[in-house]
């Protein structure tokens, strides 16, 4: 099976109302993990790379990691997502290397810095502007474009997140006319990291319905999307970690915006937590032990078993064989027509 356009497999979750997870990879066993847990569930999978990703593995050993998870996978869609693209040059250099999906996050200039050494929020207007011309040029070779409307931080008060701006439902028909997105990220609430709420979690799950009801047919992605278990936190602070008050993502609130007009949600968060405590449990019950497979390879199991658990809970399971991934050749030949 060849590698899956994102349009298509977010087309098919919106059509069968389920969510497809997008996965951040850095490293050889998380990508082995997140795939072993797609095959297990039999689910479609997104494995999405970061800015931050492609400089730690110098992009070409990603490239060629993500094309073993492929070789290896044939019965499987997978898409390869750059996420949170920052400007054209990365999603061009995604682009090259293979992936079948990038993000631009116009919603912010990540070229400049105020003076404070944040980086400025693009009107709407620059945002259009910036997704346009990344949506011209990977359209042009069939891959698929999100965009992002909106910053990412908590609606309560006092959080973290400086900046909040969740998305404003009378733009998101217009940006994505303009634009011709496969896929926007919706700012509702939620935040990266492990201490998305100070109390309870808030999110704007109406806001998702009133997009929905204005797009029909873009699909929408919550990023943020990290449930931070307690389990998890209470396993890395008993094998000598400090996380306190660390919070997500409940999985019913997922679950809820699914059901609202949500079909790709993204994980980082949790994937890095779970690996943090296998690896600690083992340093701490075997202090002799230094052979890295002996806590790589703990650390790969609970991934996979995490990853699996999300794949029934996002309603991804069992849609593997639903459907045969167009070519990016095909997928031209659909942004052709629709202009
Ligand atoms: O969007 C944020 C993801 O969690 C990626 O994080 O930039 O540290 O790779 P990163
Ligand atoms: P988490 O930090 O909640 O895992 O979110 C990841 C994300 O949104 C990546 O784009
Ligand atoms: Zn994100």
């Amino acid at each position: 099976m060849p590698l899956c356009p994102m349009r298509q497999m977010l087309d098919e979750a919106r059509k069968s109302g389920y969510g497809v997870g997008a996965y951040n990879v850095n490293n050889m066993e998380q990508i082995q993990a997140i795939v072993q847990a797609a095959r297990e569930t039999l689910s479609p999978l997104i494995i999405q790379a970061s800015k931050g990703a492609l400089e730690y593995t110098n992009l070409i050993y990603l490239k060629h990691l993500m094309a073993a998870a492929v070789e290896d996978n044939p019965d499987l869609p997978i898409v390869l997502h750059l996420d949170h693209g920052p400007n054209l040059k990365l999603c061009k250099e995604a682009i090259a290397l293979g992936f079948t999906s990038v993000m631009i996050d116009g919603s912010i200039d990540y070229d400049k810095k105020t003076p404070d050494g944040k980086h400025p929020a693009r009107s709407f207007e620059d945002n259009l502007r910036a997704t346009k011309e990344v949506v011209d040029y990977a359209h042009a070779r069939g891959v698929s474009v999100e965009g992002e409307l909106g910053t990412l931080g908590g609606i309560e008060e006092d959080t973290h997140a400086d900046k909040v701006l969740l998305t404003d439902p009378n733009q998101v028909e217009e940006f994505c006319k303009r634009t011709g997105v496969d896929a926007l990220a919706l700012a509702i609430g939620t935040s990266h990291g492990a201490y998305k709420f100070k109390h309870e979690p808030v999110l704007a799950m109406d806001l998702i319905s009133e997009c929905r009801k204005r797009v029909a047919d873009t699909a929408f992605v919550m990023h943020g999307s990290s449930s931070v278990p307690q389990e998890l936190i209470a396993e890395v602070n008993k094998y000598g970690g400090k996380m306190p008050g660390a919070m997500g993502v409940p999985i019913k609130s997922i679950q809820e915006a699914v059901k609202r007009g949500i079909q790709k949600i993204n994980v980082d968060t949790d994937g890095r937590l779970v690996v943090t405590a296998a690896i600690r449990k083992v340093f701490v019950e075997k202090p002799g032990e230094f052979d890295p497979r002996k806590y790589l390879g703990p650390a790969r199991e609970a991934l996979a078993a995490l990853i699996a658990s999300k794949m029934r809970d996002f309603g991804t399971a069992g849609h593997a064989k639903d459907y045969k991934p167009k070519t990016l050749d095909e997928m031209k030949k659909f942004y052709t027509k629709k202009k």
